[in-house]
């Protein structure tokens, strides 16, 4: 590695393995992720690139308790099939592994003992709903009621699915169990409580230190902080999850999922370390003061990750802070807010039926919800992909290796280029140099966008100049604008890369691997030949006429 390489740590949000994974959460955080990656790969940066599936907490017992199966039946299930919509996708992993696994466990409880040891953890007697009928303590998904945010009648002890606020579940108006939906009563359980308020002081440095943060981000943070934190359970009355490293609660407690998971960063960091055969490879990353740890989340996750998660770290020691978390907003379906409990908008499995991979992932890019919630719709993706991305792109690359296949068979000479011809590159020389400032800044759908305008010029370069016509009265002159769109279209395909990992092997096996982000010219005589369509075109109206009703399903 060179000495200009940074360790990139690309932290990329849990999904519950507790069902069917929706496009708000593939365009929330695992696309973006990848995108991002990806992009710092070809920087030459050295990403670790880790997630997997959240396989704790009450998301998944109260499923499984619906479908009268075990919480690991659950777990299998969707575990399973997210893992299989990975590969569909190619989201380029180092590891998607589990919070089930020994590991996780084993490191989560050091991070526990050392917080114990060092004061930041304390055991409280606390009031929690406790259903009579069940004879059972309702935790967080176990009892609903209206919200005292937003009134939506159905939100969690946790968090309220409508407005995205986290929730105590004594702060719910007009309680029920979710079991027998009696009304619970309040009985007294012991728990131990993180200090997140003895931090108070050293979050509001770190986030006031944090440059070039998405303003909602950082707002939302800080607004957290001048309220001051509260201290908060870390553990539950369940029998599903990581058990204490200290016997003194007795049985039926467990570590808070919330707690656990985010340690997934850190146990996944170690795992792939070990799966290296370099146990130690994770400190890389964690222990090194040069290394960049970028968050990839969903807004009602920004607490977590900028300041729960962070009061974790630095009360179990020296490890890397957050350097970004660049949470996005919500993806809406027709206006509602996507999810996966209120099935709310296209499950991932739709949306691969329905689109091929690259497809969904521009439009699902062109879309991010970086700014604002975004809506999207069926006819939405179909747009962005027939009106853009084979219309556009698609079409740049068909007609110039067709041209080119036809008439020479090979990337023919460039001698003797027009100041027409080095505009065009040095236009898309430019439009990369900007996509590479916002990928960096993780702006990717405006990066995104200047790909795309690259392409669109290209296009427009053919249409001044004409090589189709030009073969006839001028071959030779057409032979050097048909080398100058390839070598153009040679740089725009580095811009695409990051977001179309399918359509870009396809031109890989025909211009060679890009080897970083720069337009390199196609070397004379690189052989062309007849190419298949990149993207196919997508008939929307077969699509609505067979299911025009599951969006909002
Ligand atoms: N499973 C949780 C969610 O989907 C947590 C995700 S991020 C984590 O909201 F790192 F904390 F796991
Ligand atoms: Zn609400």
């Amino acid at each position: 590695m060179s000495s200009t390489s940074t360790p990139v740590l690309v932290a990329v949000a849990w999904p519950y393995a507790s069902g069917s994974r929706h496009l708000g959460h593939l365009a929330g955080a695992y696309l973006p992720a990848d995108v991002f990656a990806r992009h710092q790969r070809l920087k030459g940066n050295e990403v670790l690139m880790v997630s997997g599936s959240d396989v704790h907490g009450t998301p998944i017992t109260v499923r499984a308790d619906a479908e009268g199966v075990t919480p690991q039946d659950i777990v299998d299930r969707y575990h399973g099939e997210i893992v299989r919509q990975w590969g569909e996708l190619a989201i380029s992993w180092d590891l998607y592994t589990t919070t089930g696994t020994e590991n996780h466990a084993q490191v989560t409880q050091e991070m526990f003992l050392a917080q114990l040891e060092n004061g930041y953890i304390d055991k409280r007697t606390s009031d929690q709903y406790f259903d009579t009928e069940a004879q059972r303590f309702l935790p967080d998904r176990y009892i609903e009621g209206t919200c005292p945010h937003c009134a939506y009648g159905e939100a969690r002890g946790d968090q309220c699915d409508n407005c995205g606020k986290t929730l105590d579940a004594t702060e719910l108006i007009n309680p029920r169990s979710k079991i027998t939906g009696a009304s619970p009563e309040l009985r007294s359980t012991e728990h131990f409580y993180f200090r997140y308020s003895d931090f108070n002081e050293r979050l509001r440095e770190f986030l006031q230190a944090k440059q070039g943060w998405r303003p909602h981000v950082l707002n939302f943070a800080m607004g957290w902080i001048e309220e001051g934190l509260h201290d908060r359970a870390i553990t539950r009355d369940l029998d599903w999850g990581i058990e204490l490293p200290v016997d003194d609660l007795g049985p039926g407690k467990r570590i808070y999922v919330w707690y656990d998971a985010v340690i997934g960063y850190l146990s996944a960091s170690k795992e792939w370390a070990q799966s290296q055969d370099d146990d130690e490879r994770w400190k890389h990353w964690w222990e090194n003061d040069e290394s960049r740890h970028v968050y990839f989340v969903g807004k009602d996750n920004i607490p977590f990750h900028c300041l729960f998660w962070p009061a974790q770290l630095m009360g179990a020691g020296e490890l890397h802070l957050p350097d970004d978390v660049p949470a996005n907003q919500y993806v809406t379906f027709k206006g509602g807010k996507a999810s996966a409990s209120r099935g709310v908008g296209l499950t991932v499995q739709e949306g691969l039926d329905l689109f091929q991979p690259d497809g969904l992932r521009y439009a699902l890019a062109a879309n991010f919800p970086e700014q604002s919630d975004t809506d999207i719709s069926i006819e939405e993706i179909a747009r962005r992909i027939n009106e853009e991305l084979v219309a556009t792109w698609g079409n740049l690359v068909n007609r110039v290796l067709s041209m080119i296949a036809k008439n020479y068979g090979e990337q023919p000479a460039s001698n003797g280029r027009s100041a027409e011809d080095e505009a065009i590159l040095a236009r898309v020389d430019e439009l990369l140099a900007a996509a590479d400032g916002q990928l960096g800044r993780v702006e990717l759908r405006a990066a995104l966008r200047f790909a795309m305008d690259a392409a669109g010029e290209v296009n427009a370069y053919l249409n001044a100049t004409e090589p189709w016509k030009l073969a006839k009265t001028d071959p030779e002159r057409a032979g050097v604008v048909l080398a100058t769109a390839l070598d153009a279209i040679n740089g725009v395909r580095v811009g695409f890369g990051p977001y179309l990992p399918f359509s870009s092997a396809l031109l890989d096996d025909i211009l060679g691997p890009v080897e970083g982000w720069q337009r390199v010219p196609v070397a004379p005589g690189t052989p062309i030949a007849k190419p298949t369509p990149l993207f196919v075109k997508v008939d929307v109206d077969e699509i609505l006429g067979e299911d025009s009703d599951d969006e909002s399903a």
